[in-house]
């Protein structure tokens, strides 16, 4: 059985990684510093997964553990979630993010390369594309300035795998651009813990539902779409997650090196009222809401062309939309108030 290691693996995306890792057969290795994580998520993938999983509390930025975990752990390959997400929270402290975001990068890329480990799965964001000049938006669309410092590391980071790979030409890498992960396990056992106010839509209409916030506050109902609020791509973190292993199979079965940047989404947008009205159908609750002001640096409309990603590692999204509002609202139904 092959050794992953999964950084923040302890997180919504990681979580979920590290139990369709262990139904694909390989071993995740977890390196999370809990910063935006519980560590009791661990004994959840444990009980879903039925099998331990190796664990080491500490940060990326760490070459001195990674080192240890390298020596510890003959590792295969790399999935490397942990990275600090909050847009806002990045306009107001760059320098957290960019130390953060792109320090622990290069050590994850210096010590792996040090212990011969070349297979390295990024997670990346659609936010690299700005508003994209046309829409579904592929992979060689052009990469526009971010709006925001945390959107500025992805891009760099993405800069800095390219540049390794080009130096390093046996360097094999799959950088992921998410567009927008929601839903939970099916078990309800793993799901998203937001800290504080939730930015992202979904944990603030559960939070909304269950009673935690009064209202919630549509961000624009003027802008140029179907219905005047903005459209997204919604993908289940399940499918998501699944994602990483076929980009990680692809990068073990290939001898030579590459650096690919494929989207992951379902292909489909759908616009914010259309979520609420689809959360309202499947959790059977009336959801108190108002549409207020734009928000900030909010892009108009955003889904993914899913071409590449079947066409190089057979992978689409299979989950409905659905299904993963109710999967959300399944588990925010377990939290406690
Ligand atoms: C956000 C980030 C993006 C990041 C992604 C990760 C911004 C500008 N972008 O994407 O970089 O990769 O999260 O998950 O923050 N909405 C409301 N009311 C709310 C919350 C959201 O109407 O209370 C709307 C937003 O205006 C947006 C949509 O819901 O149109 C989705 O918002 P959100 O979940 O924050 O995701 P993004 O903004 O797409």
């Amino acid at each position: 059985m092959k050794n992953i290691l999964v950084t923040g693996g302890l997180g919504f995306i990681g979580s979920h990684t590290c139990v369709e890792l262990i139904n694909s057969n390989f071993n995740p290795i977890i390196i999370d510093n809990l910063d935006n994580s519980e560590i009791w998520i661990k004994e959840r993938i444990e009980r879903i997964a039925g099998q331990t999983v190796t664990f080491y509390q500490g940060d990326c930025r760490d070459k001195g553990l990674l080192d240890q975990i390298f020596t510890d752990n003959q590792i295969s390959g790399i999935i490397h979630f942990a990275a600090y997400k909050a847009v806002g929270e990045s306009v107001d402290e760059p320098l957290k993010y960019y130390d953060n975001n792109l320090g622990g990068l290069t050590a994850i890329l210096e010590v792996s390369q040090k212990h011969g480990c070349s297979n390295l799965v990024f997670s990346s964001s659609c936010t690299v594309y700005g508003t994209p000049d046309s829409l579904p938006v592929n992979e060689t669309a052009q990469i526009k300035d971010a709006e925001s410092p945390y959107g500025t590391t992805k891009i760099i980071c993405e800069k800095i795998i390219q540049d390794l790979v080009k130096s390093v030409p046996s360097y094999k890498s799959i950088l992921l651009r998410y567009f927008n992960p929601i839903g939970a396990h099916e078990s309800s056992l793993i799901g998203e813990l937001p800290l504080g106010l939730p930015s992202n839509l979904v944990p603030f209409i559960t939070q909304t539902a269950v009673g935690i916030r009064e209202s919630l506050t549509v961000f624009g109902n003027n802008y140029d779409t179907k219905d005047g609020s903005c459209v997204r791509d919604f993908i289940h973190v399940t499918d998501l997650a699944n994602a990483h292993i076929k980009a990680l199979e692809f990068l073990l079965d290939k001898n030579e090196g590459t650096c690919e940047a494929v989207n992951i989404g379902t292909g489909n947008g759908n616009t914010v009222l259309e979520l609420i009205s689809t959360f309202e159908k499947v959790s059977g609750q009336r959801l108190n809401y108002s549409i207020g002001e734009r928000r900030e640096g909010d892009v108009e409309a955003v889904y993914a062309d899913a071409k590449k990603s079947q066409d190089l590692l057979e992978w689409q999204a299979k989950i409905s939309l659905e299904q993963s509002l109710r999967d959300a609202w399944n588990w925010q139904k377990t939290l406690e108030k």
